[in-house]
């Protein structure tokens, strides 16, 4: 904890949404009557029949259901609702890859236009509500259209990020056994193409349910199209009619399918449902980034991750904000892109990851100067914990000592931000989400499940629900209650630890599970491992993080060969490769060392803490290593970290 401290700004104590008075006031209200706050709260959208009952949960049995008897459609609150108003204004301007591409400007008219035309086409190609659509696509216009194509005809929509490989595509489309997949041609991401429409002719041997792929013609590059399989976006739409109804879901209807990663086992599809994860993020937008009408929002965060689900795409729109919709990285052509783009739209509010910060943040502070930065307001940041020397420079070259800082804490499950500082009544210290949104009730325990009230540090459960909370793992519902709601019966169990300061506010510290953080991308050390042992030199494998000066986590691996294989630096360099081919470029180990033997306890356990230590180049700390079947592996893993 840096002790830094940064007061309120005093025109925003005044004139916030969320000013220190209404904050108490709110939250108190939010927490003894969730119901008629909540009910209050669910009055932001157009309901087709209104809710009368609010909440109806519990975490022991877990049963979650929110406005359970409320109908409305989620498309028709982010579109149809603003038209008669706002119709000519801008919903998004989308900016490409290079800057020299043409840019898009989309009304909210024209948004209506293209998802009504989208939908049409899911529904001349047979989706029908309650299927599930796989969309494997860049950040551009049609990936926002496709998923609002799916809010409206009441398709669960399961959108897999376009750095994913192949297999781990196949495996998605699986699990939910979709049979539609919408891509590309090609992604065009700081200048290079990712071919996203071969991956999936690579997928689909594995996927044998796929029945239609919808293609979007984006950079133009030559691919091959199977007939009777693979419709082009452009040529469906043409034959389709502009307008289409929307169809009335339940509140409890899901919305989407995310796949994010655990501590065990294949990645999980964690299930949002509709009223409840758009009123609660409707609010947060409003209340944590101050959103005013007319401002210029922008999310950085790729539609492939949930911060894109949430922050640029669903709950700008409900609340008919202009956003802006960016294709391409932080640093391309060079590390002034986010803010020639800041200057470009005249941004407001700008929301990123703190590895962006750092990596930007090394570049030097003359490609942020030498911008304007003059129309933002607020700064936010989110995915990981922010150190310090990070946020300071954010706060202060970036946002010249002008802007608030949120600093928000969640995950994929909770849907929207639980951990926050709101700008108008929260004191900011670097590196801390510091307080609960609404309806949010925080709590320490330690391992064994003891409750540690005041300044402590332990493992953080949520104790009751709110209506962003994700309601089940699509298909596997023990799996939901087993990860989250049994190491601490009754209790939402984060996965995070985390430390409460003497003013009640929360320091995240990072996963207490076998989850790595890689810039921002979650990671379960499982599915690396998985990936090194399907390789057919490997015998065994263990995975491990360790601190990275950008990515925050860098991925470190342990490998023990087959018998009679010789390591080289070769090997090391294609078993590299073969994890980047198996889950995606974000999942390439950053270091990998042989390791003739890994340190097990006599039951055959690998003891990852003595790993960790190795990897952080941390011999003296081992800790107690009596319990090991054979201590001397140990000695041996040292000797070769320290001559590699
Ligand atoms: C994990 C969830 C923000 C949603 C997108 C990431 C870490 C997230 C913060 C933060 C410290 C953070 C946690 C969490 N995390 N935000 N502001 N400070 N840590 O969602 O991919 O599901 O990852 O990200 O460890 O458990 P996700």
């Amino acid at each position: 904890m840096s002790g830094k401290t940064y007061p309120v700004f005093e025109a925003w104590a005044q004139n916030a949404l969320i000013t220190k008075d209404k904050y108490d006031e709110m939250y108190a209200q939010s927490i003894n009557d969730p119901d008629g706050f909540w009910a209050e709260q669910a009055k932001r959208l157009d309901w087709i029949k209104p809710p009368t009952r609010i909440k109806n949960t519990s975490f022991d049995p877990v049963e979650i259901k929110w406005f359970e008897d409320g109908v409305l459609n989620v498309a028709h609150n982010c579109i149809d609702r603003h038209l008669e108003q706002r119709g000519d204004q801008v919903a998004f301007y989308w900016e490409p890859d290079h800057p020299d591409q043409p840019a898009q400007v989309i009304t909210y008219n024209q948004l209506h236009e293209r998802v009504c035309r989208f939908a049409n086409v899911l529904k001349e190609l047979g989706v029908k509500k309650g299927d599930r659509v796989t969309l494997y696509l860049p950040m551009i216009p049609e990936i926002a259209y496709a998923m609002l194509a799916c809010a409206r005809i009441g398709a669960v929509h399961s959108v897999v990020f376009a750095g994913f490989s192949p297999e781990a595509l196949a495996g998605r489309i699986n699990d939910c056994d979709s049979t539609i997949v919408i891509t590309a041609d090609e992604g065009s991401r700081g200048g290079r193409a990712i071919p996203l429409k071969k991956n999936v002719d690579d997928a689909l041997p594995h996927a044998l349910g796929v029945e239609k792929v919808l293609v979007v013609e984006h950079t133009g590059a030559n691919i091959t199209m199977k007939g009777g399989r693979d419709v082009w976006w452009h040529e469906a739409a043409a034959g389709v009619d502009e307008f289409c109804d929307v169809e009335p879901m339940g509140a409890e209807d899901p919305l989407f399918i995310l796949y994010t990663s655990g501590s065990t086992g294949k990645p999980k599809g964690v299930v949002h449902t509709s009223g409840g994860y758009l009123t609660y993020i409707s609010l947060a937008h409003r209340a944590v980034f101050n959103y005013e009408d007319g401002d210029i929002f922008w999310c950085g965060a790729d539609l492939g991750w949930i911060t894109g689900h949430s922050f640029t795409l669903y709950a700008p729109l409900s609340n008919g904000a202009t956003s802006v919709m960016y294709e391409g990285v932080p640093n391309f052509p060079d590390a002034s892109r986010f803010w020639q783009i800041i200057d470009k739209y005249q941004v407001n509010q700008f929301y990123t990851a703190p590895t962006a910060i750092r990596a930007l943040m090394g570049a030097g502070d003359d490609f942020v100067t030498k911008t304007s930065r003059k129309s933002l307001k607020l700064l936010g940041t989110a995915g990981e914990p922010i150190n310090p020397e990070a946020w300071e420079w954010y706060f202060h070259v970036v946002g010249e000592g002008r802007c608030p800082i949120v600093d928000t804490w969640w995950q994929t499950e909770t849907g929207g931000c639980m951990i926050t500082p709101f700008p108008g009544a929260t004191e900011m210290k670097p590196g801390a989400a510091t307080t609960p949104f609404f309806g949010i009730k925080p709590q320490l325990v330690d391992n064994d499940g003891n409750v540690l009230d005041g300044e402590a540090e332990g493992n953080l459960c949520i104790l009751d629900s709110w209506p962003a909370q994700a309601r089940t793992i699509y298909g596997d519902h023990q799996r939901f209650v087993d990860t989250y709601f049994t190491t601490y019966k009754g209790k939402y169990f984060t996965s995070d630890g985390c430390k409460c300061d003497a003013d009640g506010d929360y320091w995240i510290t990072g996963r207490v599970d076998d989850v790595l953080n890689v810039s921002g991308h979650r990671m379960g050390t499982a599915e690396v491992e998985s990936a090194l042992v399907s390789h057919d030199m490997v015998s065994e494998a263990a995975v491990v993080g360790y601190p990275h000066d950008v990515k925050g986590q860098g991925i470190y691996v342990y490998v023990t060969l087959m018998a009679g294989v010789e390591q080289s630096d070769d090997l090391a360099k294609d078993l590299r490769q073969w994890v980047r081919k198996e889950i995606g470029p974000i999942a390439t180990p950053d270091l990998l060392q042989f390791a003739p033997d890994l340190p097990k306890t006599r039951s055959g356990k690998i003891m990852r803490r003595i790993l960790r230590k190795i990897a952080e180049d941390d011999f003296s700390n081992l800790g107690d290593i009596s319990t090991l079947a054979d201590p001397s592996v140990v000695d041996k893993l040292i000797e070769n970290r320290q001559n590699r």
